[in-house]
């Protein structure tokens, strides 16, 4: 069973008003279970006040897991990284990282790259080798939806989108009447499927990845991961075997065996594990070889890379222990909601919640004001919750409580101030913010 994260002081008070509300959270946050003090993850001694004022904005921000902060362990270990070229193979600390994430998913080898959509999108050109080709996408794909079109810009290949029959994720029985298969001179063979573990947070079962696995063995065509999101589906995965997640022989086991029905994937380093900057590419010796190529073509060979590669070591050693207390309070904030009334939208398997408070009389754009209006603000972007690993348990209590507070007002016949305090927010701005969430929200949920 999931472990209960311990409810702050803050959050057993009732909230009284808006602007008295939480002062003090990140020094709650300091204090473990047994309340000795920590200490604190940025220090104005090593990194200067702004960031620490920063530290204290990010732990209150659900807008992403990539709104992390390197912490002073991070950059001091940054600072003894090696600085050879990494064009050249002459960085150790780049080979040893890419040796390592090579090892750990059972694979023969490991390229890092700038970011995730370059890795999704180097795996994507080297699998396609010659068009015509089409690749077979959920339609709410990642690699599909929100990498510029990369894959008809750089790939020349048509994309298939399929929707889940079970409205989740796709099975093999949803891709198999799909297949382009044969060489009738009208269609773009399918060469390539492209699966996403998370999507919106939702884990994707490994059962009907290995069935999809198997399609593509039989008919010759390749399985690529969009892995974005595998640290946290690794971290589910051991929490729930009851493992160690400091071991690197048990973080081996689980993502060989998640990894295995793919010939390559791409593990963002700066999103559930929160290094500053990468993603990793892994798959057979060849395969990567061919990929350094097109990272150079693209632009994206990277000089002095080996203080991000120690960074991104670092986030791999520390943080990915932390991800099952992200899923924790994932689950909390979940409960909390839903215990208000609010509706959870898609099932909240690792770090992400999505929510719609309509059923309380409460406008999304009533809950984002006053959130940005506590004396802590906290930032949200959309319906879309992102628990990251410097997140605190008293941001999340906090959270609910001004949802609790809002329902209260409504509740009270106060519902058309409730209403009337969005309009604080610039329109224009809020405008954009709407029509982007609401697009994202199709994305990631399809509705
Ligand atoms: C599922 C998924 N894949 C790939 C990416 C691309 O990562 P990056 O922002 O590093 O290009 C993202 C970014 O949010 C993502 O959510």
């Amino acid at each position: 069973m999931t472990p209960r994260l311990p409810l702050t002081r803050q959050a057993t008070r009732p909230l009284s008003h808006r602007y008295t509300t939480t002062t003090n959270t990140l020094a709650q946050s300091r204090r473990t279970m047994t309340g000795l003090l920590v200490k604190p993850e940025v220090t104005a001694e090593i990194s200067g006040q702004a960031n620490v004022d920063k530290f204290q904005a990010i732990s209150r921000d659900f807008r992403s897991d990539t709104m992390t902060m390197p912490s002073d362990g991070m950059m001091l270990a940054a600072i003894k990284a090696s600085r050879g070229d990494s064009v050249y193979e002459e960085d150790p600390d780049t080979a040893a990282l890419e040796a390592r994430i090579a090892k750990m998913t059972g694979k023969e080898d490991c390229l890092f790259a700038v970011s995730g959509t370059l890795t999704n999108q180097l795996a994507i050109r080297t699998h396609l080798k010659q068009p015509p080709h089409s690749v077979i996408v959920d339609w709410r794909a990642h690699v599909h939806k929100m990498e510029a079109g990369a894959i008809a810009m750089f790939s020349q290949g048509t994309t298939h989108q399929l929707v889940p029959s079970n409205g989740l994720h796709l099975t093999a029985n949803d891709i198999k009447p799909h297949l382009v298969l044969g060489d009738n001179i009208h269609t773009a063979p399918t060469k390539l499927i492209c699966l996403e573990n998370t999507l919106s947070g939702i884990v994707f079962p490994q059962d009907e990845v290995v069935k999809i696995g198997e399609l593509c063995r039989e008919n010759d065509i390749a399985l690529h991961l969009d892995g974005a999101r595998i640290w946290n589906v690794g971290a589910k995965v051991v929490e729930e075997r009851g493992l160690d997640p400091n071991s690197e022989a048990n973080r081996t086991a689980v993502f060989t065996e998640l990894l295995q029905p793919f010939d390559t994937a791409s593990l963002c380093l700066s999103k559930g594990i929160g290094a500053p900057i990468g993603s990793a590419l892994v798959g057979p010796k060849d395969f990567i070889k061919r990929a350094k190529w097109f990272r150079k073509a693209f632009g994206g060979g990277i000089r002095q890379a080996g203080f991000m590669t120690v960074s991104a070591d670092y986030a791999l050693t520390h943080h990915f222990p932390r991800l099952a207390s992200t899923h924790a309070l994932a689950r909390r904030l979940a409960d909390g909601l839903q215990g208000l009334g609010c509706e959870i939208l898609a099932p909240v398997d690792t770090n992400m919640v999505f929510f719609n408070a309509d059923r309380l009389g409460v406008p999304f754009e009533a809950i984002k004001a006053r959130m940005e209006a506590l004396p802590n603000p906290i930032s949200i972007m959309f319906e879309r919750l992102v628990i990251h690993h410097q997140i605190t348990p008293a941001a999340v209590e906090d959270f609910i409580a001004v949802i609790r507070e809002l329902r209260d007002e409504v509740r009270a016949g106060r519902g058309d101030e409730v209403a009337a305090e969005a309009e604080k927010l610039d329109g224009e701005q809020l405008e954009v913010e709407k029509s982007e969430g609401k697009l994202r929200k199709q994305a990631a949920l399809g509705y």
